[in-house]
């Protein structure tokens, strides 16, 4: 379980906080969607989540440890995946190699496994062709559900993504969302997207909203 306890971060040029006393938990096994008006701080949060910047106020905790207690650089590598809105693969790389790498640096339990690694990205619909082709050669789809493959092949309990679906067609995005709800469901993580489309946070389990530097549960 992810809780995050009187949370509160404002930049420090800012004259008002984005968000201040944040009390929300996130379980494993669901999704989540943030929705909310550009700039009111989504991102911002999901940066905290994911270990990336430090909060001004409150804390983080996973199964009760505060991520500051595990140390962020530990946090980042092996608790927390993120799936970003331009992918973010290495592009010298093909999806099989991306994978590898992404096992290798986070320790993962499947460390060294290829064939795991082409199980993942055949389940993904990447085919065996593909998955040796450099990353640049596969469509805007492709590339994200690599990026999805890449979060299933490694033991991080929790999994963010920012706007994964801001660069996909109608199709695309139906299905992408469809893998997020199979990664909570079936391997038991947890899920939060942010997102500013209806159809993606309809699809999640539970629905947040930021407004007025305040969350509320919709969902
Ligand atoms: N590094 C930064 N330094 C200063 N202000 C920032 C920085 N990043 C974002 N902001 C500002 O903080 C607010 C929230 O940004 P962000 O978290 O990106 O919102 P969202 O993802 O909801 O659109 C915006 O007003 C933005 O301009
Ligand atoms: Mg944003």
């Amino acid at each position: 379980m992810l809780t995050v306890n009187n949370l509160g971060y404002w930049y420090d040029q800012q004259a008002n906080s984005l968000f201040e006393n944040v009390n929300l938990s996130f379980a494993p096994g669901e999704s989540y969607a943030i929705v909310g008006q550009s700039g009111t701080g989504k991102t911002t949060f999901l940066s905290l989540i994911a270990g990336l910047d430090k909060p001004k106020a409150g804390t983080i905790e996973l199964d009760g440890k505060s991520i500051a207690k595990i140390g962020l650089t530990t946090y980042r590598q092996r608790h927390v995946a993120i799936v970003f809105q331009s992918y973010n693969l290495l592009t010298y790389m093909s999806p099989l190699e991306n994978l590898m790498t992404a096992m290798s640096i986070t320790r993962s339990s499947h460390q060294g496994d290829k064939k795991y690694a082409q199980s993942m990205l055949r389940q993904l619909g990447i085919t065996d062709e593909q998955m040796t082709k450099n990353v640049q050669k596969l469509s805007g789809g492709q590339q994200q559900r690599v990026a999805i493959a890449r979060t299933m092949c490694c033991d991080a309990e929790v999994v963010v993504a920012d706007e994964p679906t801001g660069n996909l067609d109608e199709k695309n995005t139906a299905e992408v969302v469809r893998l997020f709800q199979k990664i909570a469901h079936e391997q038991g993580k947890c899920v939060i997207i942010v997102t500013h489309e209806s159809e993606v946070a309809a699809a999640c389990d539970h629905d947040y909203r930021l407004a007025h530097h305040l969350f509320t549960v919709e969902r």
